[in-house]
Order: C-alpha cells, then structure tokens, then sequence
C-alpha cells in the first residue's frame, strides 16, 4: 500500500515526522506491507500532518493524524477504510475543489525527490517545447502569456527577460555572462508559497529557471533561500543534483545545444535581502544593502553581468505557460492580471493555507467563504493583504477583486499574495506602530527616510497611544509618511507608509479617543 506524508515544513512542524515513523511501526506490527511516500502539503494547514492512502479509487485522506492514531490507522488501511479522521478525496474539499492549480498543480501530489514522478505528471514538458522553439518564441510567449512578477511588484516577466536576451554577451559592456536569480527569500509575514513550491515540486522551478536561461542565453543560475527554511534548502539541493544527473541541469540541457547549471545559496535572514539589489550584493558576497537604480540588474545585475531575478512563484510558472501555451493561461485572471496567484491565507483565520485562483476573487470571498472568517470565533476587523509592507483593509473595502491595480488604486498592494486576518480585538494603533518598529529594525540604513523615519514614526506613535496631543502627532506620522513614500530609495522605507496610513485612514476611532474594542484582555 502507498501512503503519504507530507515532509512540508508546516506538516512537519505539526508531528508528521513522528507521524511516519509511528506509521512505520504500527504497520509492522500489523503485518501490513506499507510504503510511505514523503510528498509536499496541499496548503490546507488546518489537517496537517495529512495523510493519504492510494485506493484504486484514488487517494483517501486523513487529518490531522496524531502519532497515537497510527495503530488505528493502519488497521483501517487494512480494512474498509472507515476511521474517525478521514476527509475522503482531498481534492473533493471545498477549500482544494474552488481552487485552480496551475503553478501548484502538482504540489502534495507528486513525490518531491522523485524525477520520474515529477515526468510522470507533466513535469519538462515546458523545457522541451522551449528548447524546441528557442529563445526569441519563449521570450514572446511569456510575454504573451501576460505573467507578471509575483514577488510582489507584478512587472512584465516577459518583458524583464527580453531585456535579459537583447543584452549582448562580449561586448564592451558586458562579459561572457548571463545570470538568472531566484528570489526565494520570502520575508513577508503570512507567505509562505515559494517555501511550499520548493519542498512540494522544486523540479518545477529547476525547470522554470532553465527556461530562463535557454530564454536569455544566461548559462548559470542561483537560487537564493533565506536560512529559516532548511526543509526547502535541502529539497532544492536534492534536486538539482538529481536533475544534475539527468542532464535537466549542465552542458547541453536534455541533449541541446545550451548550457545552463545552478545551485543553491542560503542567505543569512535580512529581510531587505528580499530586495533584489541587496540580494545580489549578499550572494557577491558582500553585507546586503540596497543599490541604487539604474543600472537595472537586467542591465548590470549579479557580478555587473546581465541578470534576470525573478520570484520562485514568478519561475515556477514558466513551465505550465510554455506546456500549456500562452493563451491558455491568459484565459484565467481579470484586466491586466493574467493567470493565476497562489495566495496565503494566515493569521487568526479559520481555514489557513495555500489557495491558488485566478485574479479576480474579492477579499470577502477569500477571508470570509475560503477561510471561514477567525478562528477566535470573533468578528473578522481589519485584513493586511501584501506582508508588513501591505494595507490594513476594513470590512467596507472587502469588494476589492484580487487584482494589481484593484489594490492599488485603494492605496494598498497584493504583494506576494499574503492575507493576514486580525479580529475585533485588534489595536491598530499597535499594528501602525509596528510597521514603522520594523521598518527600523530591518532597515539596511543607507537613506535617512527610512533610517531615522522609521524610529521617529514610532516614537511619534507612541505619542499618540499614551494620548498626547493626538490630532497634532497624527499630523506628523502622516507627515513623516509622505516623506518616506518618495523620498526612501528602495521599497522598505518606500512601502511603510502603507500599513500606517491605512490603519489611520480606516480605523481613525482607534486613533482619535479611547479605542473601540472590547478589550480581550
Ligand atoms: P520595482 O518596481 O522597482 O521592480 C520590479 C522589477 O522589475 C525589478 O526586478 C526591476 O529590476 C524590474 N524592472 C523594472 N523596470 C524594468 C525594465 N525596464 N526592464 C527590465 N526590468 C525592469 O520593485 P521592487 O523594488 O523590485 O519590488 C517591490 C515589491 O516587492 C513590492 O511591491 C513588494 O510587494 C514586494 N516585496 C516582496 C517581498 C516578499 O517576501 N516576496 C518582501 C518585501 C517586498
Ligand atoms: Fe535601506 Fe531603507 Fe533606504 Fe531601503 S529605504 S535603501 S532599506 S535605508
């Protein structure tokens, strides 16, 4: 019998280690032949440790499992089936069956060390119709397919990559390299899809990352994961061996005439490495601080040479828009939002996890129907959609459709797709404040704006929770805000101003007098 556990980070924090152990054990004990498959999660973190048994009817699933049910477990495999914790079907689920998985489709299904399986789903489909209709045809099919960067800013991949590929190798202003950079330091508070991606398919953004490079004539390529995520470190370094070994990656990728080889470098936890400029610097091996733009890192990027950087999400895509073609994805998704997004429902919410749709869903329909509104039973209040950098949404603005522009002309962002649900109890005065105390903590101190800015919107905000001269200090943040907005050279100073005005604009009643809540302490 084949029976999955999932080795996601999420599963695993929940026992799904000791969970296939005890499995183990049990099946021994009770003479039933097992073997256990060590997939990626499907996103729903409410029944993690997930497991399922392959029937001929397809697989069966079971959460969340405790090592204790092990025994009881194994004697249902053995059996009808019937246990106290079975879901049936996981994509029979409301919460899997509303989604459409294009860049997730195979995650939690597939087994992420396994080349053959990864084939055996569709998997190189996309790089073997890139290198059959060479760069120049993948260029325009990306750019055709309407992708845009999902690391948050949502700019043209196809049009970063053309900027890639004109850039000509030897020439005076450049030499004999091209480079393509995954983005995997995923920092936002709330995301977690590019780590899901890597432990679940990092075939899949092996491939995507190989079209890049076949894409733009860049012949080495980085992976850049943030230290906290060993699970999605080791599942990348697995894999690029495997595929190493299968000539996905190395001289002459799957018999053609490119070349393309990368591997895996683990950043030491600043979130402003996020930031692509400061990124490049960490992997030159230099302290990450942001660099001013221009040059863009398409013109000068890792080591000066002509870059791509692309978000895992944004990589990870590639390869089901070129199976698939361009137009079928750019069926999915509303106005200049093609496709679909990975989104991430977190925070004090009843249903969390990974929910992939095309654009277009509203807010409402995510917090409220998708996640089943808060876990604490209480109201849902306000929503920050977009990491610590994102707006706080009340309830009158659940209508915005998830859409780039939708968002931004709200004065807020989608970012790399995180919902972070608070309830009534929430202070925003609190939240507004801890926007600007991160600002200054992860701040990489190179512009004033955001260096000192963000100290003093604290401390200004702190003014205003202990209640002196509120309509004056309220001035000064919004101030301050307007000053970090333009004047901060890079998107963390840039961006801060977006959860503190937000919470002011939205929630002035928690600014101005005594805050309306009840209180839960
Ligand atoms: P940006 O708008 O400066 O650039 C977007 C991308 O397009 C960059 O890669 C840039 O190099 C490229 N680009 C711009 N013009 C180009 C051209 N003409 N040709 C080729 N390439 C071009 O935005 P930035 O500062 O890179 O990113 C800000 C975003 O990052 C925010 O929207 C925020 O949501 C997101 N963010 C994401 C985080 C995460 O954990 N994923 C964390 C923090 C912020
Ligand atoms: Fe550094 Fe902040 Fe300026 Fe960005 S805005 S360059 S993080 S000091």
């Amino acid at each position: 019998l084949l029976v999955y556990v999932p080795r996601d980070a999420a599963a695993i924090a929940c026992g799904a280690d000791e969970v296939a152990a005890a499995l183990k054990v049990a099946a021994i004990a009770g003479k039933l032949d097992i073997e256990i498959i060590r997939n990626g999660s499907r996103g729903m973190a409410w029944l993690e440790p997930l497991v399922e048994l392959a029937t001929p009817e397809g697989r069966i699933g079971y959460g969340p499992v405790e090592p204790e049910d092990a025994g009881s477990l194994i004697a249902a495999f053995a059996g009808d089936g019937a246990h106290k914790l079975r879901v049936g079907k996981p994509e029979e689920l409301p919460f899997l069956k509303k989604q459409t998985r294009l860049t997730f489709a195979r995650v939690g299904i597939v087994d992420p060390r396994d080349l053959d399986d990864y084939k055996a789903h569709g998997g190189l489909k996309g790089l073997e119709k890139a290198i059959a209709i060479g760069p120049a045809a993948i260029v325009e099919e990306v750019t055709k397919s309407g992708l845009r960067g999902r690391g948050g800013a949502g700019f043209p991949t196809g049009i970063k990559w053309k900027t890639v590929a004109d850039a000509k190798v030897n020439s005076k202003d450049h030499g004999p390299r091209k480079y393509i950079v995954c983005n995997a330091d995923e920092g936002d508070s709330g995301t977690f899809a590019d780590r899901m991606l890597m432990e679940g398919d990092p075939f899949c953004l092996i491939e995507g990352m190989a079209i890049a490079g076949v894409a733009t004539g860049a012949t080495k390529g980085y992976v850049y994961i943030r230290s906290e995520y060993p699970h999605a470190i080791a599942a990348m370094n697995t894999a690029v061996e495997k595929a190493r070994r299968a000539n996905v990656l190395g001289k002459g990728i799957l018999g053609s005439a490119h070349d393309f080889d990368m591997e895996v470098r683990v950043g030491a936890g600043a979130y402003v490495c996020g930031e692509e400029t400061s990124l490049l610097q960490s992997l030159e091996g230099k302290r990450g601080t942001v660099r001013a733009k221009p040059p863009l890192p398409a013109h000068k990027g890792l080591f000066d040479k002509p870059t791509v950087i692309n978000n895992v999400l944004s990589l990870a895509t590639v390869p089901i828009v070129l199976a698939d073609g361009a137009e079928a994805y750019r069926n999915y998704g509303m106005g200049r939002s093609r496709g679909t997004m990975p989104i991430q429902l977190a925070g004090n919410v009843n249903y969390g996890g990974l929910f992939e749709t095309a654009f277009g869903i509203t807010l409402g329909e995510l917090v409220d129907d998708i996640g089943g509104g808060c876990s604490t039973g209480r109201p849902v209040r306000a929503v920050q959609v977009g990491g610590p950098l994102g707006a706080y949404f009340p309830r009158a603005l659940f209508d915005t459709p998830f859409d780039y522009e939708a968002f931004a002309a709200r004065d807020g962002l989608i970012g790399h797709g995180g919902i972070v649900v608070f309830d009534d109890t929430v202070d925003m005065r609190r939240q507004a404040r801890f926007a600007m105390e991160f600002c200054g903590i992860e701040s990489c101190g190179k512009c004033t704006p955001c260096r000192i800015g963000a100290v003093r919107g604290a401390e200004t905000i702190d003014k205003i929770i202990a209640g002196k001269d509120v309509a004056r200090n309220i001035a000064v943040v919004e101030d301050l805000c307007q000053t970090m907005k333009f004047g901060s050279l890079c998107a963390l100073g840039g961006f801060t101003p977006y959860p503190v005005l937000s919470a002011i604009r939205h929630f002035p009643e928690d600014f101005h007098g005594a805050p309306h809540r009840i209180a839960a302490e």
